[in-house]
């Protein structure tokens, strides 16, 4: 069983939650310029795949809209995008989203998942990548994008997660030696990478995750594990 105080950590520090929202919008302020490169890199291309794989299941269609949550520089969106149907990236990184639109031609809303600035009932789709992890109130998010779905509509949220007994020793080695020092290498960030690590660490399995989706009033809740467990794809449904 992991720790689930995501809400009051910051790496190996507990923090207060606005503490915790500081230093995070500071880490994405940060790391945004080098951060298509850095998710290339620690992941070897792979977090494309995993990201192909959300899109097929969303399944985007003509007249639909379709909210990338935490969308930081937008490759989730562009990838969204079918005819006739509006994507929009939301995410509180001014910086995440201005280097998306230096690369993507992108609608972008600047709001946290936690106070969704859209109306109830108005979406489709869901789509959040990474990103629940980083809210600090996580249930106050997953509430918010249920009101603003419309009925039938869904959520899928890929995230990292636990992955096979197996592949735990090498998976840690990797996390704790070689991240942080890609971290430094790359974005100049170790403190950052640290950071992500540790929230990895404290993150809910994928039968936790489960549970407080279907706990916060989503239906049909299932997962795909990706990358034996490393990553995994949440899906609900609000009825
Ligand atoms: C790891 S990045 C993921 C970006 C993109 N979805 C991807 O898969 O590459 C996490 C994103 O979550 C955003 N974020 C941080 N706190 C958030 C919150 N409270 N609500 C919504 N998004 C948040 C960050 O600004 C950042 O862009």
């Amino acid at each position: 069983m992991k720790k689930n105080n995501i809400d009051q950590s910051f790496g190996k520090q507990e923090v207060s939650n606005k503490k915790r929202e500081r230093l995070i919008r500071s880490v994405f302020n940060k790391v945004a310029p080098r951060y298509d490169l850095m998710n290339d890199a620690m992941s070897f291309g792979i977090h494309r795949l995993w990201k192909h794989k959300l899109v097929k299941l969303a399944k985007p269609q003509a007249n639909q809209l379709i909210v990338d949550l935490a969308g930081g520089t937008g490759d989730v969106a562009m990838k969204m995008m079918a005819k006739n149907n509006l994507v929009l990236v939301a995410d509180p990184s001014l910086a995440m989203l201005t280097e998306g639109k230096k690369h993507h031609k992108i609608q972008c809303i600047a709001t946290t998942g936690e106070q969704l600035a859209l109306a109830d009932n108005s979406v489709d789709t869901v789509t959040i990548a990474f990103g629940v992890r980083n809210m600090t109130r996580m249930e106050e998010g997953l509430k918010e994008i249920l009101r603003v779905l419309k009925p039938n509509g869904r959520i899928l949220c890929l995230e990292f997660s636990t992955p096979h007994k197996w592949l735990k020793p090498f998976y840690n080695l990797y996390s704790y030696y070689v991240i942080p020092r890609l971290g430094a290498w790359i974005a100049k960030q170790p403190e950052a990478y640290t950071y992500l690590i540790e929230s990895i660490r404290r993150f809910p399995d994928q039968e936790e995750m489960k549970q407080i989706m279907q706990k916060t009033g989503f239906s049909e809740v299932h997962y795909h594990n990706v990358s034996f467990g490393i990553a995994c794809i949440h899906i609900g449904t609000k009825l």
